[in-house]
């Protein structure tokens, strides 16, 4: 097992290759009451209901994917706290995906101001970066994430385990995000990942791509919890991914749709910062060896939509879009006053 520490609001630990179970089990040892919150499919392949009944504890079962970010699962899971009359000492442990991990996180920052919760990552991208860093919210009628709270997990306990009955596509999508992490900031996952012939070679390096890149989500969340500057680094690809997000009505995987995000991202780097096309091929390569979508239907995204969109967007300010780009692989730049024109442009080379 190795451990990766993180200085946040609090310092916790990210345990990569540890038994999950022995942890659920410790932490059982550790609080007076825990809740489990975790969707039915996880419930399912993990046996979660045999292991809480002999520890006696009790489940909180989500919907599925994104839909359990809602306002009235928030709700049922804090009535649920009531019953159970969780104290400041209890805790919450979240298992699943990013959803799930986002939800419950939220629940433990807002109940009694603040209960303690731990997170049980299932899917390649909660593993490598939405259950690490303590963004925690859920979605509103107002957009994806508007509510919510930075707050910290206790520890997150990576299982590779998981990994083996997660879905090629959900594999894939996870892979996004690690490709991201590589072009802000390490250039041995690209190495790595381009010395894999295909998917089933990256999920063999799995633990190896899993270490790297929370090393570096870990080290950028340590200088900037709060998303001050340097933390943006880390939506590279994301602006148009989340416009692209939307405009599926939340039908594409979040890595897909960042996917898409990052191509545009770096022909934008290409024209604003000078990056070397190279690179930018071998980005838009990289992820379509993997399966990952580099291209859009204009029919089913048009651009005024997506615009519409990006200028709604929280990283958006005084209603200029904010664009993360790289000048080089691991040279993060922001590109802030970019030409109606020259994102049209960027645009057009993205459609397929
Ligand atoms: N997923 C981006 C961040 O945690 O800041």
């Amino acid at each position: 097992m190795l451990s990766i520490k993180v200085n946040a609001e609090i310092s916790y630990d990210v345990h990569i290759g540890l038994d999950w179970k022995s942890h659920l089990q410790s932490l059982v040892s550790a609080h007076k009451k825990i809740l489990i919150v975790a969707p039915a499919t996880t419930i399912e392949l993990g046996n979660i209901s045999g292991i809480a009944h002999s520890l006696g504890i009790p489940i909180f079962e989500t919907p599925d994917a994104e839909n359990q970010k809602d306002f009235a699962t928030i709700e049922r899971v804090w009535n649920l706290l009531g019953e159970l009359e969780f104290g400041r000492r209890d805790a919450i442990v979240a298992i699943g995906g990013g959803a799930t991990t986002d939800l419950a996180g939220f629940a433990a920052a807002t109940w009694l101001r603040g209960i303690a919760w731990y997170a049980i990552p299932t899917t390649l991208a909660g593993m490598v970066d939405a259950s690490i860093g303590g963004k925690t919210g859920i979605n509103t009628g107002a957009g994806k994430n508007l509510v919510g709270s930075f707050y910290s997990p206790q520890s997150v306990c990576i299982d590779t385990w998981w990994l083996k009955s997660l879905s090629d596509r959900d594999f894939s999508a996870g892979l996004a995000e690690v490709i991201k992490t590589g072009f802000i900031k390490d250039p041995s996952i690209i190495d790595l990942l381009e010395s894999c012939a295909s998917l089933d070679d990256a999920r063999a390096v799995a633990e190896e791509l899993i270490v790297k890149s929370v090393a570096v989500k870990a080290e950028v969340v340590s200088a900037d919890f709060k998303e001050g500057k340097l933390r943006e680094i880390l939506n590279f690809g994301h602006t148009l991914g989340h416009a692209i997000e939307k405009s599926a009505g939340y039908s594409l995987r979040h890595g897909e749709a960042v996917s898409i995000g990052l191509h545009f991202a770096a022909l934008l780097s290409k024209e604003s910062l000078g990056l070397n096309p190279e690179v930018v091929t071998s980005l838009r390569e990289l992820l379509r060896k993997f399966g990952l979508p580099t291209s859009v239907d204009p029919g089913a995204y048009p651009w005024e939509e997506l615009l519409e969109s990006m200028a709604g967007d929280k990283k958006s300010r005084d209603g200029r879009i904010r664009f993360i780009g790289i000048r080089g692989i691991g040279e993060v730049d922001w590109i802030e006053s970019s030409d109606p024109a020259l994102l049209a442009s960027c645009y057009e080379k993205i459609v397929a």
